[in-house]
């Protein structure tokens, strides 16, 4: 089976050869199997990284009394976004372009109380010897032209399999709740569809994203003033 994308008609002739041809059909039968073990690679490089991140949430919750992290999400990226993201890239699709070319088949967005919270967690995940930071975006301090905030990590962590290390990259998405209530909904209005929206729609969804980030720093604010002042709390006595 050829390495290069195939057009329908090729597709339809490969499996006319599949019925008459037994050793085409092995070869296919082989690469779905290499796929298929990649693909649990990445489910096991996910698994990972969440429980560095529930971990992390629970030593946060012993030590300070309260959850930063409110939500971990993750996902495997899908063969027909696979396929897509490669050709847009014009890279064959093979198995090792999926590993080398693309970064975020596996993906883990980590939803934080509060902006300080993405920077506290997102610190303490990289210190850890294990994690190899290929590269971070942060589109907190420089927001996206369309307002999206997040702060972007890829990395490398080891997965330990029977026989073999082996690693694996994994893209995450660290953000708050309210940074995450805008790209949920603006995902939904607008991302990577065709409608065209005009120069007042854009302008509009962005002031929507600055209005959330208003309401981060004010939250925030507020969370300071309640952990500068323990004299203001009701003691509570334990009995
Ligand atoms: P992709 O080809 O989309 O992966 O772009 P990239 O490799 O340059 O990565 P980038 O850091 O720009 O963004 C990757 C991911 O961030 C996307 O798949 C989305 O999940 C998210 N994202 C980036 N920009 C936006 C945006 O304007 N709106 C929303 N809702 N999500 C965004
Ligand atoms: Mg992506």
């Amino acid at each position: 089976m050829s390495q290069e994308f195939q057009s329908e008609r090729d597709i339809e002739k490969e499996f006319e050869q599949i019925f008459e041809n037994e050793e085409a059909h092995y070869l296919i039968a082989q690469r779905a199997h290499e796929y298929a073990k990649l693909m649990a690679y990445y489910r096991c490089a996910i698994m990972e990284v969440e429980t560095k991140f529930k971990v992390l949430n629970e030593e946060f919750s012993l030590r300070f009394d309260r959850n930063p992290i409110e939500n971990v999400k993750s996902r495997l990226k899908r063969p027909i976004s696979i396929r897509n993201k490669l050709k847009k890239y014009g890279y064959p699709l093979s198995i090792n372009n999926i590993e080398e070319k693309l970064h975020d088949v596996a993906g883990i967005r980590v939803i934080c109380s509060f902006p300080s919270d993405v920077y506290t967690i997102a610190d303490a995940f990289l210190s850890q010897d294990d994690v190899t930071l290929i590269r971070m975006k942060d589109y907190i301090k420089k927001p996206k032209p369309s307002g999206y905030r997040s702060l972007h990590l890829i990395v490398e962590i080891p997965i330990f399999l029977a026989k073999e290390k082996r690693m694996m990259k994994v893209e995450i998405q660290l953000r708050t709740i309210a940074m995450d209530c805008w790209a949920s909904l603006e995902h939904q209005i607008h991302y990577k569809k065709d409608f065209r929206f005009t120069e007042e729609m854009a302008a509009e969804l962005s002031q929507c994203a600055d209005i959330s980030a208003d309401l981060d720093e004010r939250m925030e604010a507020l969370r300071k003033i309640v952990r500068k002042n323990p004299e203001k709390r009701d003691t509570i006595q334990i009995i």
